[in-house]
């Protein structure tokens, strides 16, 4: 199959719609980062997804919807998952809510790998709300990558890893939060299952400081050990590099590095750097094979930051 590259205009938003109706796969924009979007109500469609990404069917996908109103005919929505939506949505949440059994919308069993809950977000980019208007429907979208890679935060990016294995790409330009959405389960005590593009201080600020932390180990069923692996292995913490390391510096303190994520020390920067300077990294690294970056703090969005570092470092399975 080749993949065809479709602009992020009215006519290019048509024709992704048209491809999703017919149980197509087609990577969306969305603000965090591209997600391989289809029919979330297709059996045939989502089994496609995984397919293309290689992901095991244990790990659950994420439904993006256009509104409230079409999320709350799926999940229960009890105080605190409404008082969440209305003050981040739409944006880089995702809200994990037990699954209503007379949904409207009736979810393929897939999405959710058998669990009594379900993971929502209406996501913010106009190219992504407007792809949900002209679909009509639930779409299931995990990170439009091959599994246990880097996610991708431009069409290249998708192209890179799923070309001609998915139909097409919506090109909507780089992910401008660059990190996924924060992960917040609420089947119980309110619980943190993923740092993401929306601060932990920001959301406990809603809930009134009742968020618990991230369990040790895997939290949500996707998080395993290591995942956006580069090539080339990955040093963290480090303030005076190897010789032969390519060096990722963070604020003013590096001037000798050779890449940055933000040379001001911004972390929303950083995020929005990270994805697409772990890759130009990786291809620097090609001959050395190693990759060091500089401390970032472990707050807002330092802890997503930190959170996909752990990982690129963590040793593959
Ligand atoms: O920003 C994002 O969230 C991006 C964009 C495309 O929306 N999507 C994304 O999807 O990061 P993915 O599939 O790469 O990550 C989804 C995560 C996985 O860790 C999965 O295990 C978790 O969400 N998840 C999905 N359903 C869940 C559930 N019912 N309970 C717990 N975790 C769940
Ligand atoms: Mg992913």
């Amino acid at each position: 199959m080749i993949t065809q590259t479709l602009p992020g205009t009215p006519v290019g938003i048509r024709r992704a719609a048209d491809i999703l109706r017919q149980g197509g796969l087609v990577a969306m924009p969305t603000e965090t980062v591209y997600g391989l979007a289809g029919d979330a109500q297709s059996d045939a469609a989502v089994a496609r997804i995984f397919a293309a990404k290689g992901r095991p069917h244990f790990n659950p996908l994420i439904v993006h919807l256009a509104d409230i109103e079409g999320a709350r005919t799926i999940a229960e929505f009890d105080d605190r998952a409404l008082a969440l939506a209305r003050a981040f949505w739409p944006g880089a949440l995702t809200l994990v809510l037990p699954l209503k059994p007379e949904a409207t919308f009736a979810l393929s069993p897939l999405i959710t790998a058998g669990l009594g809950t379900v993971a929502l977000r209406l996501p913010a980019h106009p190219v992504a709300r407007a792809l949900l208007a002209a679909f009509g429907g639930p779409l299931a979208a995990p990170s439009a990558n091959l599994s246990g890679q880097v996610s991708p935060t431009t069409a290249a990016h998708v192209l890179n890893g799923l070309g001609n294995r998915i139909d097409a790409v919506l090109d909507g330009g780089p992910s401008l939060v660059g990190v996924e959405s924060t992960i917040v389960g609420l089947d119980g005590p309110a619980r943190l299952l993923r740092p993401g593009g929306i601060g932990v201080e920001r959301i406990n600020a809603v809930l009134g400081g009742t968020l618990l932390a991230a369990g040790k180990g895997i939290t949500a069923p996707g998080q395993l050990a290591s995942h956006y692996a580069p090539k080339a292995r990955v040093r963290l913490n480090v303030t005076t590099p190897a010789p032969g390391e390519v060096w990722v510096g963070f604020g003013a303190d590096c001037p000798n590095a050779t890449l940055t994520l933000s040379a001001a020390g911004d972390l929303a920067e950083a995020a929005a750097n990270l994805f697409a300077t772990l890759r130009e990294a990786d291809i620097l690294a090609a001959t050395t094979g190693m990759i060091a970056f500089a401390p970032i703090p472990d707050a807002g969005l330092g802890q997503a930051i930190n959170d996909r570092l752990r990982r690129a470092a963590a040793p593959r399975p």
